[in-house]
């Protein structure tokens, strides 16, 4: 472990209005006592005294400055040289898979990393084997094996790293896949002052998936990509089922746009659909949160009476290496959101539990789109490439996830000739569960031997 000097650091951290972290001190044992001042040495004063300050002053919603963007929709006659230069690309093994994988997802409460959530409708295929069983076919697909880096945090790499240790990194070979950890960010009262978990543990919470492209470059993974070759990052979500790992029509679109980091978007479900949408903001693509927009402007309808911001940001992107390394080169140029909690911590005087109204500090990866000279949106079909899992019930939960999954392979075999049975309202009557290792399209699944086929149960098929 690293010397840390514990004097040094406590004045420093008093000096800086922070006393109150130290009241328990002397209860501590070494280990968790080295670990604390390891922590407080790690923490970025300088930083902190601007999200002291940001907290303070009243943040600005972006809905006033944003105005609809121009968008391609996927399904277009541009599409088929998209696709050959996409797998161009992928066949030259210039593409990398990067997963977020660091979140709390606290709105599903799973006990354990998201991306173990079982989430395919009949084998319970966790989102990790989803992920990696996709890779897998690309492996299959083209000659070049794409890697795939997996970004944690700090409270959920350990077991994330075993369970990709004991699915045997999903057949993909270890030296494919590389795990590394996000920062993680303290949290603070409303006077600034910072939280304790625990006695001698600090508060502190991942620093959102904007944090994903800085720790590409710390970790070393952008360096390793130079190595290998890669010019472009495929960058998805760990709760989207549906993500079309490096869907080529995509890259094609985005690399003979020469754009630097690009965005699928799927028309919004309706007006309260809590997703961020893509638009211009100050002459460039951006995106607003849901909760940024008033409700004239999520209710807003142009001349057709079709929604104003009707582009939904599904959080998959295309990023050009070099642009992750220019964005990184000096230091991190993403601006923090601020956002208000109640924070279980303790009372760092009696070290008893309670709740402290709060604030979070977070990054969001889409904010580097201001900073692209070159950007493209694509308008991708919902029912084939989203149905994320956040909520454990309702909405975007594991029900209506699995539901779309069903739904999106009953279209697959219809494009077969295979006709699933449905209820009166065309609603699948089986489960169906195909292992993207044995199609992960429909067009995949057309090249399969399917004349035995028994629709009259649940089917599987891998
Ligand atoms: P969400 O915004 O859905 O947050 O993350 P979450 O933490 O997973 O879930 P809730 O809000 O607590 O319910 C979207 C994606 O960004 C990743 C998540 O793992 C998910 O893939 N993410 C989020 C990170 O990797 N790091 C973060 O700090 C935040």
């Amino acid at each position: 472990m690293v010397h840390v000097d514990h004097e040094e650091i406590r004045r420093r951290a008093e000096a800086e209005g922070q006393g109150h972290l130290f009241n328990l001190v002397e209860t501590l044992d070494d280990s968790t006592a080295q670990s604390f001042y390891s922590d407080l040495a790690a923490l970025d004063w300088d930083l902190l005294e601007r999200l002291k300050k940001q907290m303070h002053s009243k943040e600005e919603g972006g809905a006033q400055k944003l105005s609809p963007a121009p968008s391609v929709k996927k399904g277009g006659s541009r599409d088929a040289a998209a696709s050959t230069r996409g797998e161009e690309l992928l066949a030259a093994g210039k593409v990398a898979a990067f997963i977020v994988a660091g979140g709390q997802g606290s709105r599903l409460g799973f006990d354990g990393p998201k991306g173990m959530f079982p989430a395919s409708p009949v084998r319970g295929r966790t989102l990790f084997q989803l992920f990696g069983a996709k890779i897998a076919a690309l492996h299959d697909r083209y000659p070049k094996k794409m890697p795939w880096y997996v970004m944690t945090s700090r409270s959920n790499h350990e077991a994330t790293l075993r369970y990709f240790e004991e699915q045997d990194w999903f057949g993909l070979g270890e030296e494919n896949v590389r795990l590394f950890s996000q920062d993680m960010l303290p949290a603070m009262d409303s006077s600034g002052r910072l939280l304790l978990e625990a006695p001698g543990k600090l508060f502190l919470s991942p620093n959102g998936h904007g944090g994903s492209l800085l720790a590409l470059k710390t970790s070393g993974a952008l360096k390793e990509m130079v190595d290998r070759g890669i010019e472009q990052i495929f960058y998805f979500q760990v709760d989207n089922p549906l993500a079309v790992i490096a869907d080529p029509v995509f890259l094609g679109h985005h690399d003979l746009a020469g754009a630097e980091m690009s965005t699928k978007v799927v028309a919004k479900r309706d007006a309260a659909e809590k997703v961020g949408v893509v638009g211009l903001v100050g002459g460039k693509y951006g995106v607003i949160e849901y909760s940024d927009l008033s409700e004239a402007e999520l209710n807003a309808t142009d001349a057709n009476g079709d929604l104003r911001f009707k582009d939904g940001n599904i959080a998959v992107h295309m990023l050009r290496r070099d642009f992750v390394e220019n964005l990184t080169a000096k230091g991190f140029d993403l601006p923090y959101h601020v956002a208000k909690k109640n924070i279980p911590d303790i009372d760092p005087a009696t070290g008893e539990s309670r709740l402290t109204a709060g604030v979070k500090f977070e990054t969001f990866v889409f904010d580097a789109l201001a900073h692209c000279q070159k950007s493209i949106v694509l308008e991708v079909d919902r029912a084939f490439e989203f149905a994320p899992i956040k909520n454990s019930e309702g909405e975007d939960s594991p029900q209506s996830s699995r539901a779309a999954q069903i739904t999106m392979f009953q279209r697959w075999l219809a494009d077969c000739d295979k006709v699933v049975p449905c209820d009166g309202c065309g609603k699948p009557e089986i489960a169906i569960d195909i292992d993207p290792r044995f199609a992960d399209s429909a067009a995949a699944l057309a090249a399969r031997d399917l004349e035995t086929l028994d629709l009259g149960g649940d089917l599987v098929l891998e």
